[in-house]
């Protein structure tokens, strides 16, 4: 069976009350619930992991290599940061897809650039928890190595 590993960067925990305007009312757990749904259909296994600390989603990332067949992460505010979450990506050698959602591109100058994008396969931006949901779905498409 297709596993995915999908992360939730820092933050994402208070999804609900954060910013409803910009990342609406829906919760970590309703996109969980969501995530689960959705890969139960396609046949997958999901595990989920939020951590607000970038060494620990570091070490999340540099033990799925042997693990997951693909990563699906939401690296939050360290997209914009964190050179240590883009070289643990780059470091395992199965495919990253990165979501956001929010379009990172129609808000402030320093979210206009993702030092993730180079080493993830592609990234969903804007869709709200959908974007999730889309990218999950090109990730366990990766993992089973078709492309659309
Ligand atoms: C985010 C966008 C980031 O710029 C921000 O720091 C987040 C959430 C999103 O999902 O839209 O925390 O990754």
């Amino acid at each position: 069976m297709i596993k995915i590993l999908v992360i939730h960067g820092p933050n994402l925990n208070l999804l609900g009350k954060r910013e409803p305007g910009i990342y609406g009312k829906v919760t970590i757990e309703g996109i969980n619930k969501k995530l689960k749904e959705m890969a139960i259909k396609k046949k997958a296994g999901v595990d989920i992991f939020q951590s607000n600390h970038e060494g620990e989603i570091v070490d999340k990332i540099g033990k799925a290599g042997n693990k997951y067949d693909a990563l699906l992460i939401n690296p939050a505010a360290y997209t914009h940061t964190s050179v240590a979450i883009r070289d643990a990506i780059s470091a395992i050698d199965i495919p990253a897809v990165e979501v956001h959602l929010s379009n990172i591109y129609a808000r402030e100058d320093f979210r206009h650039i993702s030092l993730i994008s180079p080493v993830a396969k592609g990234q969903v931006s804007g869709f709200g928890a959908d974007s999730y949901l889309y990218g999950l779905d090109a990730a366990i498409n990766l993992a089973k190595k078709i492309t659309k």
